[in-house]
């Protein structure tokens, strides 16, 4: 078969060439050209012609289609295909993918490397191939590697012989796009891996694997396979620098759901997200422990978040986030200190900078902590990204208490977004959160006025308007650590600003 041949495009302006510059002659911008095939034409060989060759004969059908006419159909005229989705074996990531796998979808999923995403999906793979036959496509690894790697993780791969040819796990240690076409076709799993897009070769093209060429049509190429022998595909893609997976974007808009894997190098959890997701909620959170022994699933992952709660610190605060219909008991810690700076610095660690502005905004402003003058340090336990308005409160609260040296009573959590005139409103889903910290023991919740009133509720309710009156709810005991003479010569302002917020 002759390569067909292939130009290259601009993504900036969309201008053509038949070869690679560095810089696009018509609109000037630097790495634009992306290489990419011809459309078909009667003489040349054509894009549809590759990979298919095998099973679209086997079916009598060609592949260059006789035109038809349209015949458009009406919603009830289209077949119905009930989506029966099946359990991956795991109930986290059934969870992400919003209520298990839907038969015949593409899932892309991203991560930085070494986080463990070949790790998951071979964990997945060896599940799903005790009731269904399961491909795993190692294109990064040679067969020994993934075995070891199975063997650590206790991974069998179903049965052997021909009694297990139904449900059973193969590898396939191969990087040629055709290869891995023909064998879908063949063996012709109901569920596929591939690891990873990035080091696929698809011959037509010149560009070396990962580029975004290659990237964009083996992930086509698979996907029509996919969609024609109704395989469910799950893709690894590599994660850039910039934390965007690597590739073009319309990678994303291929596939059917898009997840990521993140977590702490350092820390032993991590984190599946799902950022796209045609058949579920994008919100959903799903949390592993990474061991010796490979994944497990955290099924309680407040406790996780909530064990380091080891002594009382001031400048803690508890809050209950959602991610999803997930309720995540976290804890949050500030620290504000006397700046020797001209701008004081700032810092967020698992909370939007901005917001954390705009907190300390008005705590300066409405509750009258002089922050202008102090350096100002948020993290949440774990590293957790809490990215929504109902831990406002909680951040107000700790920054508080670390200005006052004062312990946040243990046993209350704070739920409550911040608006900017130093009100505290309601927040979303309420009553899950408040079950969630009722669960894990906690006493107290300060809510915001208007969502006090759950019955069903074991928590003792607190009221509040003002950020100022939740301060002054959620802080107990004495002040510890400096004394208030020392602190005052630094913080002038710092016994008016107590009598305002008291
Ligand atoms: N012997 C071991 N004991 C415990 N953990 C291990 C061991 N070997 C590997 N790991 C964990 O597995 C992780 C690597 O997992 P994996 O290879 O699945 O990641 P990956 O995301 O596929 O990486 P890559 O981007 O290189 O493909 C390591 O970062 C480490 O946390
Ligand atoms: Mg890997
Ligand atoms: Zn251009």
């Amino acid at each position: 078969m002759p390569k067909p041949r292939t130009k290259y495009v601009c993504n900036q302006c969309g201008a053509e060439e038949v070869q690679y510059f560095g810089r696009c002659r018509s609109c000037g911008s630097w790495n634009s050209l992306v290489e990419e095939l011809l459309p078909p034409t009667a003489s040349g060989p054509t894009r549809t012609a590759i990979g298919t060759v095998s099973r679209s004969s086997k079916q009598g059908r060609s592949p260059q289609k006789t035109p038809q006419s349209l015949v458009s159909l009406t919603l009830p005229e289209i077949a119905d295909h009930p989506q029966v989705r099946f359990s991956s074996g795991y109930t986290e990531l059934d969870r992400v993918l919003g209520g298990g796998i839907v038969p015949g979808s593409l899932v892309l999923i991203g991560g930085d490397p070494g986080i463990g995403k070949s790790t998951l999906l071979l964990q997945t793979a060896n599940q799903l191939a005790t009731r269904y036959r399961t491909l795993y496509v190692c294109a990064e690894e040679s067969g020994q590697q993934v075995k070891l790697r199975a063997q650590r993780l206790g991974v069998d791969g179903g049965g052997t012989g021909e009694a297990a040819r139904d449900a059973s796990l193969y590898l396939l240690p191969e990087i040629d796009l055709d290869t891995i076409i023909a064998e879908l076709e063949s063996l012709r799993p109901q569920v596929a891996v591939i690891d990873s897009i990035q080091a696929l070769y698809f011959a037509a093209l010149n560009s070396a694997p990962g580029s975004v060429a290659q990237v964009r049509e083996c992930t086509a190429a698979l996907m029509q396979v996919a969609k024609r022998e109704h395989i469910t595909l799950f893709i690894v893609g590599h994660v850039t620098k910039e934390g965007a997976i690597a590739g073009p974007k319309v990678l994303e808009h291929l596939v059917d759901t898009v997840l990521y894997f993140e977590g702490d190098r350092f820390a032993s959890h991590r984190l599946l997200r799902a950022v796209k997701n045609r058949f579920g909620a994008t919100n959903e959170l799903g949390v592993f422990e990474m061991a010796e022994q490979g994944l497990a699933e955290v099924l309680n992952p407040s406790e996780l978040f909530l064990s380091h709660r080891d002594q009382e610190t001031p400048g803690t605060a508890t809050i209950v986030a959602c991610e999803g219909t997930r309720p995540l008991v976290v804890e949050l810690q500030a620290l504000v200190s006397p700046t020797s700076y001209p701008s004081p610095r700032r810092t967020a660690t698992g909370f939007e900078y901005n917001r954390l502005q705009q907190i300390l905004a008005v705590l300066e402003k409405r509750v009258g902590i002089p922050l202008s003058k102090l350096d100002a340090y948020v993290a949440s336990s774990g590293g957790l990204n809490v990215a929504e308005p109902a831990a406002d409160l909680g951040v107000a609260i700790a920054v508080a208490a670390s200005f006052r040296d004062r312990i946040v009573d243990p046993e209350t959590v704070l739920i409550g977004e911040v608006g900017l005139g130093g009100q505290v409103r309601p927040v979303a889903q309420m009553e899950l959160r408040l079950r969630e910290a009722a669960k894990l023991g906690f006493k107290r919740a300060i809510v915001p006025a208007s969502q006090a009133e759950y019955p069903g509720v074991n928590l003792e309710m607190t009221p509040v308007t003002r950020v100022v009156d939740a301060i002054a709810a959620a802080l107990v005991g004495r002040r510890v650590g400096v004394e208030e003479e020392q602190r005052d010569e630094r913080v002038e302002s710092i016994t008016e600003v107590e009598s305002i917020a008291e």
